[in-house]
């Protein structure tokens, strides 16, 4: 059995012994399900994606573990326990709903912990770290779940959350995933271009979420993939605006406001500018530099004719803004 084997499985133990606390433990029950419960989760979804409850004490995980024979060294080099600087050994995820992280094959690699406090000073979530199993930059929270689907309606969802991913799987839109513990990288959007070529985001509906779909588009533009965008009103995320309206509400929001990248963006750069004509030639170049990522020319050309009615400016001056863009970043 070798290294990285022996971490897959002290996760997999984990993750069952989470999961277990949070079905019959009492603490687990009384604090983990009736919390999921209250935030409208079904227990076919926690099911589904082994949602789990690490109770609120120093070495509840690690005992576990040493009963059923793991070595510390394992849960240590999984991030799950953490050694303090007098040498004892102490679990990193306590009194937290546990989120377990599968690769695309279905191990678990590892977790996400969302605190029930609503204290400002505690970490909404804790994330493991890095290890030998663990690749924050290659994994898409819940592609195992998705793959299927993703492939077979050619198309990905992608958001920011946890509790997104779990919200928009119980509507029954299960091709979807999240980025979760960093920002989207270059390598997770390969990783979607492997099942489809086609990707949605549906990224919170508050300052912070726009600014990422706007630097996601971009990304994904960049590795030649089609992207279109969802935006959600009030500040409200996938999960929030799901269990607000509802499933079948839900589903007809998303296919009334998928908007492809040039109208989403235009309406959200004009909606800052205004009137002022300095502005509105700013988000023409703004929107031309994102043409200029789509490496297939004559995607492009469709997309410089669909802004060029859309704003009202003629195609020829926007095809050599294209062309000024493209040669200066070669
Ligand atoms: N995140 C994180 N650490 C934090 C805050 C956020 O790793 N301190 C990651 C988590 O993966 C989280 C995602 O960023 O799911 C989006 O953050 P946010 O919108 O703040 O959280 P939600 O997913 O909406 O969480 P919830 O609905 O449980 O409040
Ligand atoms: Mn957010
Ligand atoms: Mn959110
Ligand atoms: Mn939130
Ligand atoms: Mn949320």
């Amino acid at each position: 059995q070798n290294a990285r084997e022996s971490l897959y499985i002290v996760s997999e133990f984990a993750a069952s012994y989470f999961a277990n606390e949070l079905w019959t433990g009492n603490d687990g029950r009384a604090i983990g399900l009736s919390y999921f419960k209250e935030r409208g989760f079904r227990e076919d979804i926690l099911k589904k994606f082994q949602l789990g409850y690490s109770p609120d004490i120093w070495d509840a995980l690690i005992q576990s573990a040493a009963g059923a024979g793991h070595k510390e060294e394992y849960l240590e080099k999984t991030g799950l326990a953490i050694r303090n600087d007098k040498g004892k050994l102490y679990d990193r995820f306590r009194g937290r709903v546990m989120f377990p992280i599968h690769n695309f094959t279905g191990r678990v690699i590892g977790f996400g912990g969302r605190t029930l406090k609503t204290d400002k000073n505690v970490p909404k979530y804790v994330n493991s770290p890095e290890s030998d199993i663990y690749h924050k930059s290659n994994v898409l929270y819940g592609l195992y779940h998705a793959k299927k689907a993703i492939r077979d309606l050619d198309n990905c969802y992608l958001v920011e959350g946890y509790a997104d991913v779990l919200a928009v799987h119980q509507a029954g839109i299960e091709n979807v995933v999240a980025s979760s513990g960093t920002s989207l990288t270059t390598e997770q959007i390969r990783l979607i271009g492997r099942f489809t070529q086609n990707v949605t985001i549906l990224y919170d509906g508050d300052a912070a979420g726009i600014k990422a779909s706007l630097r996601g588009l971009d990304m994904i533009l960049e590795e030649g993939l089609n992207v279109k965008v969802v935006l959600f009103p009030d500040g409200h995320d996938p999960d929030s605006y799901m269990h607000h309206v509802g499933s079948g509400e839900f589903k007809k929001y998303i296919e009334e406001n998928r908007r492809d990248f040039i109208l989403y963006k235009a309406n959200i750069l004009l909606k800052e500018a205004g009137t002022d004509p300095i502005k509105r030639a700013g988000i023409i170049r703004d929107i031309i530099e994102s043409i200029a990522k789509i490496p297939d020319d004559i995607k492009a050309a469709v997309f410089v004719r669909e802004c060029s009615n859309l704003l009202q400016v003629e195609e020829r001056i926007l095809l050599s803004e294209l062309n000024k863009m493209r040669v200066a970043k070669l």
